[in-house]
């Protein structure tokens, strides 16, 4: 076993791992057992964890900030060494009072019609993709790689005013950061994130730009700069937030329409019900699982939670549970009754869901047009990334041509 690797798990109940390759590829299974058989799991890895498999208990979480502190919200061997309330990256790390300053600074730039003004590029960029993926009328094309993880990178890029081509650099970081959490020792500080920034940043003070970088140099919060901790946390969690996130929730999507024919003729017969589908592959397979520290000692389920463990939200899970949703674990794209928690529940629910709605919807829609017919090219093949972000890495689709 090296060092990267995670020792097998023996009882999901008692000793579960959200970073092994088992959570990666069957993790529905196992929250399913778990909801089944002890609502909220413990495992003493990572310092100790709690997983609560209910969506009434992670809506409870999820918007007690008392109890509950974001300041933590990837689960890793250490605990962050950033006191509350700001936190390593505001405002996903940020608790009240903090939080909501932090959070109305960024509200502007991803409310709907900003976000509109981008869908024209969107789809041009989609359809450039498309092109690129069958130039050569290959047969057989990987979903993940060459279509789903360049859109979120490339409106990122654009809405910060960073270089679209550092994307492979974007994706070591984001991997480092949330499949191997704190196992990231060994990397040089030349190639680090926070690097990486200092320098995006300090270009943005020496030429200012008309982007989000170049207006959060330039921002105030309660009558004050921002500190250059907070900008660069704030322009990493942007970065983090809206790529794998994305990438994920599109390739998922894809990796569903590719086994379920009949979903696929629906959404080209009936072109109107993309929105309800968009939510119901949202509500199906969320793909972020946030976590929290414990602040002071409480209870849930009838366990005893202690100030410092952390809890795993997994909101994906609450999704599928059959308390909240009529056939939780069937997908039915016409779903109209559909409140799901893909974005999260309470005070830090997604800041980004316009952006993330606008791309699934594009990415999709596209897709559509051009490849309406696909299945998947080897289902053992497929690879779900491990961690807390949950979605198809590798996904070879094999275009059906009649
Ligand atoms: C399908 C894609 C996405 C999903 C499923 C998703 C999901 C979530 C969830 C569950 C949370 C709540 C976190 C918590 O409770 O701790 C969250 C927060 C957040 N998301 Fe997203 N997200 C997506 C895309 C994006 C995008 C594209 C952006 C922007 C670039 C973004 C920016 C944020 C930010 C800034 C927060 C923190 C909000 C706060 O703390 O007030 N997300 N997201």
């Amino acid at each position: 076993m090296t060092a990267h690797e995670t020792p097998p798990v023996t009882d999901w109940a008692t000793d579960f791992d959200h970073t092994h390759p088992d959570w990666a590829a069957r993790a529905h299974e196992i929250w399913d057992d778990l909801r089944e058989r002890c609502p909220v799991a413990h495992s003493d890895r990572f310092g100790g964890t709690w997983l609560p498999t209910r969506h009434a208990d992670i809506a409870d979480i999820a918007r007690d900030t008392e109890h509950f502190s974001s300041v933590g919200v990837v689960v890793s061997d250490f605990r962050p060494d950033i006191p509350p309330p700001v936190g390593f990256a505001p405002p996903i790390t940020s608790d009240p009072p903090f939080h909501a300053e932090a959070r109305r600074l960024l509200l502007p730039a991803f409310g709907p019609k900003p976000i509109a003004a981008l869908e024209p590029s969107a789809r041009e960029f989609c359809r450039e993709l498309l092109d690129e993926l069958v130039r050569d009328g290959a047969a057989t094309v990987d979903g993940a790689v060459g279509y789903a993880q360049h859109i979120p990178v490339r409106l990122i890029a654009h809405m910060l005013g960073v270089p679209p081509d550092d994307g492979d650099k974007f994706r070591v970081f984001i991997h480092n950061i949330l499949e191997t959490p704190g196992r990231d020792d060994d990397v040089p500080v030349d190639q680090t994130l926070d690097h990486y920034l200092d320098a995006m940043i300090a270009d943005h003070r020496a030429n200012p730009r008309d982007d989000l970088i170049g207006f959060l140099v330039d921002a105030e919060a309660d009558g004050a700069p921002l500190s250059d901790e907070h900008v660069r946390g704030t322009v990493a969690l942007l970065l983090i937030a809206g790529i794998d996130t994305t990438w994920s929730a599109i390739g998922a999507s894809l990796w569903h329409l590719a086994q379920h024919p009949e979903d696929r003729r629906r959404l080209v017969e009936e072109p109107e019900l993309l929105p309800f589908a968009v939510e119901e592959l949202l509500r199906a397979y969320a793909p972020v699982t946030m976590a929290r520290l414990v602040a002071t000692d409480t209870e849930l389920g009838g366990r005893r939670l202690e100030a410092g463990d952390w809890v795993l939200l997994p909101f994906p899970a609450g999704n599928r549970d059959p308390e909240e949703f009529d056939d939780a674990d069937e997908v039915r794209l016409d779903r109209a009754q559909n409140r799901h928690a893909a974005f999260g529940l309470g005070i830090h629910r997604c800041l980004g869901s316009n952006l993330a709605r606008m791309e699934l919807t594009v990415a999709i829609d596209e897709w559509m047009r051009r490849i309406p017919d696909f299945e998947l090219a080897d289902p053992a093949a497929v690879r779900w990334s491990a961690g807390q972000i949950r979605g198809p890495r590798a996904l070879p689709l094999r275009i059906i041509t009649s």
